[in-house]
């Protein structure tokens, strides 16, 4: 009988038939998600044989949910959403001129999701401009909550901004000319705790031995600079016996994970000379967007990037792409699915189905490697001739016997 999934004890409760919501999204989204959701389906049966199955119920947001209810974001969707602990969402326009928040950052918020997690990981098959791609595995743990993306800010020319630039002038001294406008930069220390907490239990979880702060703490000591500090507090009060710091142990920390960090500029560069020094990346939330396509470029593109929004302490996950809602291409059967495919992949390995997840890793991965790829990919690989979203779902399937 489909159930939703509980969380008992610190950990998921998964019923053999859980209910899992999903939004299809917008551009690309019905599109990808279709692919997802045949192949997933067709990966239980094979591999479960009717023992296990998920029972998707849809749950309205975007475009969609804005020409049937009026609404970007119907209430109805986050009560789904809050009651569902685990859920998967294709990508979201953010209209630009119609003066709504993002969706994205509004679902993150609202629900408390304050790790953005985002694995690269690059395999056979997937064009890389680099010459050793294999060394690009990291996973970065983004915060989600806080930074420029709280969306504090004021224009120039409003009241807001006409009252605070005296007020920052009398508290702060800060000259403000007249056609500044203001934002906020909140960094928090619980924020920045929770997040590099996140991240050193996936280096455990996952024997991984490195993990990087990401931070431009020499230029905003308060904010960035803070959350480095306050992520060796972490490190050193609850993870000494585990984790040791770089300057503590002179580079080299023995049987221990070791954690470094970087400032944000220097880190694009060693991500492109030395991707191997980098395993888990734990950031804030800008650093986090920019190196996320950053790195994913390196393996192939943001075609191929899964991600996941997480809160451990409460059981809760929202899986999505990394990419964006693709307009120049949406509804013509020429997008990628895969990074839809292996957030699908992550959420079966929270819930536990791992011989699943491990099912359709292994047949995209085969798909991709025999040279059947999207055009996002086909140009920079030489065997390939690109096919579309629906032939390349049906490779896929191909290969879940
Ligand atoms: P985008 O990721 O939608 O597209 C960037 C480029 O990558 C485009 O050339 C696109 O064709 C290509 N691309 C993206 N995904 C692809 C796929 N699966 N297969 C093949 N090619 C792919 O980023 P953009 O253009 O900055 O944003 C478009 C819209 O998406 C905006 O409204 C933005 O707010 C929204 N967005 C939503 C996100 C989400 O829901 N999580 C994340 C990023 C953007």
């Amino acid at each position: 009988m489909p159930q939703p999934i509980t969380f008992e004890d610190a950990s998921l409760q998964v019923p053999d038939e859980p209910i899992i919501p999903y939004i299809e999204g917008d551009g690309i989204g019905p599109e990808v998600w279709a692919a997802t959701r045949q192949v997933v389906d067709a990966t239980l049966r094979a591999t479960y044989r009717g023992r296990r199955a998920i029972h998707w119920t849809e749950a309205l947001a975007g475009q969609r949910a804005h020409d049937e209810t009026g609404s970007w974001l119907p209430d109805e969707t986050l009560e789904t959403l809050e009651s569902h602990l685990v859920a998967i969402k294709g990508p979201l326009t953010t209209p630009v001129a119609g003066g709504i928040r993002s969706l994205n950052v509004q679902l993150r918020r609202e629900l408390d999701l304050y790790a953005n997690v985002r694995p690269v990981r690059w395999f056979p098959g997937l064009p890389s401009p680099l010459r050793h791609p294999e060394l690009v595995s990291a996973v970065i743990f983004r915060e989600n909550t806080e930074d420029v993306y709280a969306g504090l800010e004021v224009a120039a020319d409003s009241p807001q901004a006409r009252a605070l630039r005296p007020l920052l002038k009398q508290a702060c001294g800060w000259d403000l000319t007249d056609d500044t406008g203001i934002g906020l930069k909140p960094i928090s220390r619980t924020a920045s705790k929770r997040l590099v907490r996140a991240a050193m239990r996936y280096a455990i979880d996952r024997q991984r031995q490195r993990v990087t702060l990401v931070h431009k703490g020499n230029i905003m000591k308060h904010t960035e600079g803070a959350f480095r500090d306050w992520g060796y507090e972490v490190v050193r009060d609850e993870f000494a016996d585990h984790a040791v710091l770089f300057d503590d142990c002179a580079g080299d920390p023995g049987a221990r994970i070791l954690v470094q960090d970087r400032i944000a500029d220097a880190m694009f560069q060693d991500i492109l000379l030395h991707p191997e020094r980098h395993q888990v990346i734990a950031t804030t939330n800008l650093n986090g967007d920019y190196l996320s396509d950053a790195l994913a470029a390196q393996i192939g593109g943001i075609g191929v990037s899964p991600g996941a929004n997480l809160n451990d302490e409460r059981g809760r996950a929202l899986y999505e792409a990394v990419h964006g809602t693709a307009p120049d291409i949406a509804g013509r059967d020429l997008a990628n699915p895969t990074a839809m495919l292996f957030s699908a992949e992550m959420l079966l390995r929270r819930i536990g189905w791992t011989e699943a997840a491990d099912h359709i890793e292994t047949a995209v991965e085969t798909t991709i490697a025999t040279g059947t790829v999207t055009a996002d990919l086909a140009p920079r690989v030489d065997i390939a001739r690109p096919v579309g979203t629906r032939e390349f779902t049906d490779a896929v399937l191909a290969h879940i016997a």
